[in-house]
């Protein structure tokens, strides 16, 4: 086999994590809970190339200079591998690349996924979890279907809280812009754990959020759900706000979609909005009442494109050759 193709998905944390506890090994400062979707998929082919010197990674058909993010989660894979042979990787996304919409967590997914599967390595959960870690903190995430812990309390654990069959949600992303983020989620939680009044609070916080979402969940409630997910989703950005320098990722029309999203919840329809290092919006819904709010915050001015997904399926190989 000389070829292995892989597909994952970007996850949306409903619970989020911002700051690390390990800069070097990219480990979460806290625990996280998220949410994977499908229709946005990162596409991953890894390729083994002989003649080459060195891994060579393309994204969105574009050479990179060098592999970034990618080196730690490759340097792990081929020492746990034993693998000494150059690849080229090549990976595309069917949608709008570092703008909030958590595209390195399903890349980095991906070839973790495919680079498994073309060497053989059979890998456990825990050594893909801590691969795709390397990459980017939240893209063990993208590995599992549903919704998804992420346990820091558990030696990174992560696994699958309910598949995308015990609950189907949907959810639209709004995106009121899609130019890259000016300052990447890394740098941006290392300045807020360096410089937010807030952080220790935003550490402690975290593990009554986790219990209250897993309850939720369990329950299959999502008025529950949305409440701590909204409440959660506030404190990150005043951690963001009162880190020094100031970091912010909404913009006016992040907040008019979110009032917006107000509007309609007022009119009597379940859905919760959570926003990420990026100024889109992320509504969570019953699948039912997907079309109408859909409808609804597409006619906003502020708001760009809509695009509609499913609770989706983790990473997994789709073509092997
Ligand atoms: O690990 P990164 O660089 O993908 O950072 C994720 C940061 C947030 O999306 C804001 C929070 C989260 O838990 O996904």
């Amino acid at each position: 086999m000389s070829e292995v193709t892989a597909i994952a998905h970007p996850n949306f944390a409903l619970i989020k994590y911002w700051g690390k506890t390990d800069f070097v090994n990219n480990i979460p400062a806290m625990s996280s809970i998220s949410l994977t979707i499908d229709t946005l998929t990162s596409t991953t082919k890894i390729s083994q190339q002989p003649e080459m010197q060195e891994n060579i990674w393309e994204l969105n058909g574009e050479r990179q200079p060098d592999l970034g993010q990618l080196l730690p989660t490759l340097d792990y894979l081929s020492k746990v591998g034993k693998v000494n042979e150059p690849c080229l990787i090549q990976s595309d996304n069917n949608f709008p690349t570092a703008a909030g919409l958590a595209s390195s967590a399903s890349g980095v997914a991906s070839i973790v996924v495919a680079y498994n599967s073309l060497f053989d390595l059979g890998l456990t959960n825990q050594q893909m979890a801590k691969a795709a870690m390397l990459g980017s903190g939240s893209a063990p995430r993208s590995l599992f279907p549903g919704l998804v812990l992420l346990d820091i309390e558990n030696q990174c654990d992560c696994h699958t809280l309910a598949e995308p069959n015990q609950w189907p949600l949907s959810v639209i992303v709004c995106i009121t812009d899609d130019q890259r983020k000016t300052i990447s989620s890394r740098e941006g939680m290392e300045i807020s754990r360096k410089t937010s009044p807030l952080y220790k609070a935003w550490l402690k916080v975290n593990a009554s959020h986790i219990k209250q979402a897993k309850n939720a969940i369990n329950e299959r409630n999502l008025r529950a759900l949305g409440q701590i997910a909204e409440e959660n989703c506030k404190q990150m950005h005043e951690v963001m706000r009162t880190s020094n320098p100031s970091i912010n990722y909404m913009t006016n029309k992040t907040i008019n979609c979110i009032n917006a999203i107000e509007t309609i919840r007022s009119s009597g329809v379940d859905l919760f909005h959570t926003v990420d290092a990026g100024p889109q919006v992320k509504i969570i819904c019953k699948t039912e009442d997907s079309g109408l709010i859909q409808k609804r915050i597409s006619s906003l001015p502020s708001v760009r494109q809509t695009l509609v997904a499913n609770i989706g399926y983790g990473a997994r190989v789709v073509n092997e050759g």
